[in-house]
């Protein structure tokens, strides 16, 4: 099986790579933003083994020349699109290029995949597109209603799948995970900043009251889900992918730091996420029943993510310089300033 995976040097996508590149042929297309890490594959390009059943372009998805050359060249059968901008902060500084990729990105790909014979088209959606979860935890059946521009722009993604699905019958499933967390997470996010922030002595920013809650899932039980749909998943289904550790963010900063033996008065409450979604929640019985459940622990998870930064200073410090002190200032200085 030829297996194209978008964003695959990205977090998630490059623990999705570590998986199938053990059974199936891997073509990464990545446009390596300042997201996007060849680090993050180092061990598998350095594998002789793995390595022949691995290629990587570097490119954007958005470009239909390009997508339709690796397309041909590959002899692609599966498509997974984990290709996208990611973080929330950066979509209400600016959302230009989550439009780009999140939804344009989506539309090439799907074009792409008519001209192409595929087997499978899987869309990485999000649990952001519900929107906040003010009472139940939501179905895969519960309407959509986006908050922020980056949920926004991967509703847009999202319906697109689907209606090409409906329009067309493309082979597509669309999943709708949770919060992931793990090892080569980019330490724009909640728990690799905290926990970096901390090993480095610095303050902890904390959104508001820091009583919103996350469902965290850990990355491997994310892609072993995604795995288990390519092989057991309905076509122009939705299926949504939890961990079932809902925490508040306060809890989940506090226990970080028990972790690293610091003290708590290195957190510090700051202004709040513009049109922050106060809580995220899942329900995942429609995926439990077909016989998917998560294995990850969140505490022991978390542990050994901890862990992995430790022993890691070497990847999150080469990230955590030029353009990302830029944007900490830009996102952080008025925050830590104007405090609550
Ligand atoms: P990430 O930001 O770590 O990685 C994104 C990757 O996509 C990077 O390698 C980047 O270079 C690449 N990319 C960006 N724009 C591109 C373009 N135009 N063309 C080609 N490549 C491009 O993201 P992540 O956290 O690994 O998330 C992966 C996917 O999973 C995204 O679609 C995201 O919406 C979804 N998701 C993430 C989470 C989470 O908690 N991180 C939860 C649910 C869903
Ligand atoms: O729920 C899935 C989504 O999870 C994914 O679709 C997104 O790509 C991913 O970035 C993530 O979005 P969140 O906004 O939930 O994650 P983030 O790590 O940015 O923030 C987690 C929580 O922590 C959120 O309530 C905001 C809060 N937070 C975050 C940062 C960066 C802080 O309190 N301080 C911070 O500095």
């Amino acid at each position: 099986m030829a297996i194209l995976i978008t964003g695959g040097a990205g977090f998630i996508g490059s623990h999705f790579v570590r998986r199938m590149v053990k059974h199936s042929h891997v073509v990464v297309l990545d446009k390596l933003t300042y997201a996007g890490n060849l680090e993050n594959l180092r061990d598998i390009r350095e594998d002789r083994e793995l390595s022949g059943y691995f290629k990587f372009y570097k490119g954007d998805i958005c470009n239909q020349e390009l997508v339709d050359h690796v397309m041909s060249t590959e002899k692609i059968d599966v498509i997974v699109n984990f290709a996208a901008e990611t973080h929330v902060d950066r979509s209400i500084l600016s959302a230009g290029t989550f439009i780009d990729t999140d939804i344009k990105g989506v539309f090439v790909l799907l074009e792409a995949s008519r001209r192409y014979t595929i087997k499978k088209f899987i869309q990485i959606s999000t649990d952001e597109v519900y929107g906040t979860a003010f009472h139940d935890a939501f179905k895969e059946t519960d309407s959509l209603n986006p908050s922020n521009p980056y949920a926004a722009s991967k509703a847009g993604g999202d319906r697109l799948a689907f209606a090409y699905w409906n329009t067309y019958k493309l082979p597509i499933i669309i999943t709708r995970a949770s919060n992931n967390y793990g090892p080569y997470q980019h330490p724009e996010k909640f728990i690799p900043l905290f926990i970096t922030n901390a090993i480095e002595g610095l303050k902890l920013p904390l959104y508001g009251d820091g009583r919103q809650e996350r469902d965290w899932i850990h990355v491997e039980d994310h892609c072993a889900a995604i795995d288990f749909i390519i092989e057991n998943g309905k076509e122009g289904e939705v299926y949504n992918i939890g961990g079932g550790n809902e925490k508040q963010n306060i809890d989940t900063a506090l226990f970080i730091l028990s972790v690293l033996a610091k003290d708590k008065g290195m957190i510090e409450s700051v202004k709040d996420r513009e049109g922050h979604d106060r809580r995220y929640a899942l329900d995942c019985t429609k995926l439990k029943s077909l016989g998917w459940k998560p294995q990850i622990d969140f505490e022991e998870g978390l542990r050994d993510t901890i862990k992995w930064y430790e022993e890691n200073e070497q990847w999150w410090k080469q990230i955590k310089n030029g353009e990302f002190m830029k944007y900490y200032e830009i996102q952080y200085n008025h925050r830590f300033a104007g405090k609550n």
